[in-house]
C-alpha cells in the first residue's frame, strides 16, 4: 500500500493542485496490443513527474464492452484486464506517491454497463424482480407494450428508451438510458445501489486513491412522479433552474453526496472529489460545499470565445461563487469530450465545431499559430488564477484536434447514434506520440488503437524537448514556477486603457498580463518572471501572456 507520508496533515492540497487527466487507453502502451494500459502509465512517472503536476486523473480503467470509451463500467471494483492489474494499481499508486503525485479515479453511478452483473440478473430476473428495481424498468405503451414509455431522447440520440427480451423470448420491459443503450441507468431510489457505491469508494481510498471525478453528477436522481419524461434535445440540462426537473439537478442528489462526504472523512487526509455537473451557475455551489463533494469544475472556459471581456466576466464570476460555496475555483480549457482547445482558438471566431469535424476538418480554415499562440497564453492565464487547473493528456504537447480520423476507425457512439449530427470525440482521443517517428511514435510498441496523423511525430514528447520554447517546455516551467507563487486565494483587477488586457495581481505581488489582440502593448512594470512568447523590447506582443513580479 502507498506511503503517505507527503500528505500527511495536508487537508487542503486539492484547493490550487494541477491535476492532469489521463485516458489511459490513448496514453502509453508497453505490452505493444495498441491500447495504453497500467503498466504504461507506470513506465511514464518520470515524465509526469517533470510536469510538477499535483495529481493525475485516471479516466474510466474498469472492465468495460468500451460502448463509451470505459464511461460503461461492467466492474467497478476491477481494472480491465486489457490495461491491467489490481496489482498494477497499487503499483501504480505507490510510484506516484512516491514522486508526491496524488490520485484521482472516475466514478460514474449514473449508469453502468449492460454487461454489468446487476444488469444481466435484472435481464434474467424478469417484471417486478427486485433485480429490476436497480435499474429504471417500464412497460412499454400501446397494446402490445411496444411504443416506448415516453418521447425521451439520450444524450446520444435517437431514444432514451430500451426494450429487451423477456427470459421467456417474449419482447418485454423497456429501460431507461440517458446515454447509450448499453449504459443502463441506475435507480438511485434502491438502498442497495446506494450501498453499493459506498462500498466502491471505500474500496479505492483504501487502495490509497485520493480523489474521485464524479460523471454526470446532477443525473443521479430522478422523479417522475408528474409521469415518465419527455424531452426532445440530446443535452443533459435541467429544463427548470430551480431543483424541480425530472431527471437533472434535483435536490435530493445532495444527500446522496453528502453520505459519499462522511465516507471520505473517514480517511486522513480526507478523501475529494469534484463533480461533472451541467447545472445552472447559482446551483453548483450545492455540489461544491464541503458537506457534499467538495468541488465542482467549471467548463465555462470550454465555451468562451477568445475575448477579453468574456474571460474577464467568468473568471469574476467564478471567484463570486467559490465564495459563496467556500470551495475553490477550477479552470479547464480541454478534456476527453471536447474539441482541443488549440484548435478551438485556432478556428475563425462562431466556427461551428460540428460541421467542422464532419467536414474532416475543411469547413473552416486553421490558424495554427494563432491556436498555439492563443493555447499558450491561455494556459498560463489560468495557471495564474486562484484555484485548480485541470488539464488534459496531450495539451502539454500543443495537439490539435484530429478531424480526419478514418471513419471506420471511429469508436465513439455520438457519432454514430446520431448520424451527420454529431461530432466524434475520437479527435481528442488519439494515442500520445512520445516520439518523432517509429511505431506508433513511441506510443507502444505495436499499433494504435486510434490512427494517429503521419504529421504526429512533430507534437511529440522528443520533439517537444529538443525545442527550447515548445509548449511543453512552457508547461513544465509555469507549473514549476507556479508553484513558488502560489499564495491566498484572491485577485484584484489592474485597469489598462486597452481593451484587449486582461491583468491582474494576486496578493503576494505576482501578476498576470494578457495581450487579447492581434498588436503588441506596452509592458507594465515589474520584474519579467515568464512570457508564453519572447517580448519584444519592452512590448508585449499579440495573444501572449506575461507573468510580473511587482
Ligand atoms: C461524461 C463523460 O465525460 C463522457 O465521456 C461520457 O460519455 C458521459 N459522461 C457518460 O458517462
Ligand atoms: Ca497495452
Amino acid at each position: 500500500m502507498s506511503d503517505y507520508k507527503f500528505i500527511a496533515g495536508d487537508k487542503k492540497w486539492w484547493r490550487q493542485a494541477v491535476v492532469y487527466q489521463i485516458y489511459p487507453r490513448s496514453f502509453a502502451d508497453l505490452n505493444g496490443d495498441g491500447i495504453g494500459d497500467l503498466a504504461g502509465i507506470i513506465d511514464r512517472v518520470p515524465y509526469l513527474k517533470s510536469l510538477s503536476i499535483d495529481a493525475v486523473w485516471l479516466s474510466p480503467f474498469y472492465p468495460s464492452e468500451l460502448a463509451d470509451g470505459g464511461y460503461d463500467v461492467a466492474d467497478y471494483r476491477n481494472v480491465d484486464p486489457r490495461i491491467g492489474t489490481l496489482e498494477e494499481f497499487d503499483k501504480l499508486i505507490e510510484e506516484l506517491h512516491k514522486v508526491e503525485i496524488r490520485v484521482f479515479v472516475d466514478i460514474v453511478p449514473n449508469h453502468s454497463s449492460d454487461q454489468h452483473e446487476w444488469f444481466q440478473a435484472a435481464l434474467k430476473a424478469g417484471r417486478g424482480s427486485p433485480e429490476r428495481e436497480r435499474y429504471i424498468f417500464h412497460d412499454g405503451l400501446g397494446e402490445n407494450g411496444d411504443i416506448r414509455p415516453s418521447e425521451l431522447i439520450s444524450h446520444f440520440g435517437p431514444t432514451g428508451w430500451t426494450r429487451v427480451t423477456e427470459p421467456d423470448g417474449t419482447p418485454g420491459q423497456w429501460y431507461l438510458h440517458l446515454f447509450a443503450p448499453e449504459q443502463p441507468d441506475f435507480n438511485w431510489d434502491n438502498q442497495e445501489v446506494r450501498a453499493d457505491f459506498i462500498e466502491t469508494l471505500r474500496f479505492w481510498s483504501d487502495r490509497g486513491v485520493d480523489g474521485f471525478r464524479i460523471d454526470v453528477a446532477h443525473a443521479l436522481t430522478k422523479d417522475f412522479s408528474d409521469g415518465l419524461p419527455a424531452r426532445e434535445t440530446m443535452d443533459i440540462d435541467p429544463k427548470k433552474p430551480d431543483g424541480s426537473d425530472p431527471l437533472f439537478d434535483r435536490d435530493e442528489v445532495h444527500e446522496i453526496y453528502r453520505e459519499w462526504r462522511k465516507v471520505f472523512n473517514e480517511y486522513d487526509p480526507p478523501r475529494v472529489a469534484v463533480a461533472e455537473a451541467s447545472a445552472p451557475a447559482h446551483r453548483l455551489g450545492a455540489y461544491a460545499s464541503e458537506e457534499t463533494l467538495g468541488q465542482a469544475f467549471n467548463f465555462d472556459l470550454l465555451h468562451a470565445d477568445w475575448d477579453t471581456k468574456r474571460f474577464k466576466q467568468l473568471i469574476s464570476n467564478s471567484m463570486k461563487r467559490a465564495e459563496k460555496s467556500g470551495s475553490s475555483n477550477t479552470w479547464v480549457l480541454s478534456n476527453h469530450d471536447v474539441v482541443r482547445h488549440p484548435t478551438r482558438y485556432g478556428l475563425p471566431d462562431k466556427t461551428d465545431l460540428v460541421k467542422w469535424y464532419i467536414s474532416e476538418g475543411k469547413s473552416a480554415p486553421l490558424d495554427a499559430k494563432q491556436g498555439i499562440d492563443r493555447a499558450r497564453a491561455s494556459t498560463m492565464l489560468i495557471l495564474a488564477l486562484p484555484g485548480s487547473t485541470y488539464l488534459y493528456q496531450g495539451e502539454e504537447l500543443g495537439l490539435f484536434e484530429v478531424a480526419d480520423t478514418p471513419r471506420e476507425a471511429m469508436q465513439d457512439p455520438q457519432w454514430f447514434r446520431n448520424p451527420g449530427k454529431s461530432r466524434s470525440r475520437d479527435g481528442c482521443r488519439i494515442p500520445l506520440p512520445w516520439a518523432i517517428s517509429g511505431s506508433s511514435f513511441g506510443f507502444g510498441p505495436g499499433g494504435s488503437h486510434l490512427p494517429q496523423p503521419a504529421d504526429f511525430g512533430k507534437y511529440s514528447v522528443a520533439a517537444n524537448e529538443a525545442d527550447p520554447n515548445s509548449v511543453l517546455n512552457l508547461y513544465r516551467t509555469a507549473i514549476a514556477m507556479r508553484k513558488g507563487l502560489q499564495c491566498a486565494e484572491e485577485i484584484k483587477f489592474i485597469f489598462n486603457w486597452n481593451r484587449n488586457v486582461l491583468h491582474f495581481a494576486r496578493p503576494n505581488g505576482w501578476q498576470s498580463f494578457t495581450n487579447f489582440g492581434k498588436s503588441p502593448v506596452k509592458l507594465p512594470t515589474g520584474k519579467v518572471l515568464l512570457s508564453s512568447q519572447p517580448l519584444v523590447g519592452s512590448q508585449v506582443p499579440g495573444e501572449t501572456t506575461v507573468w510580473i513580479q511587482a
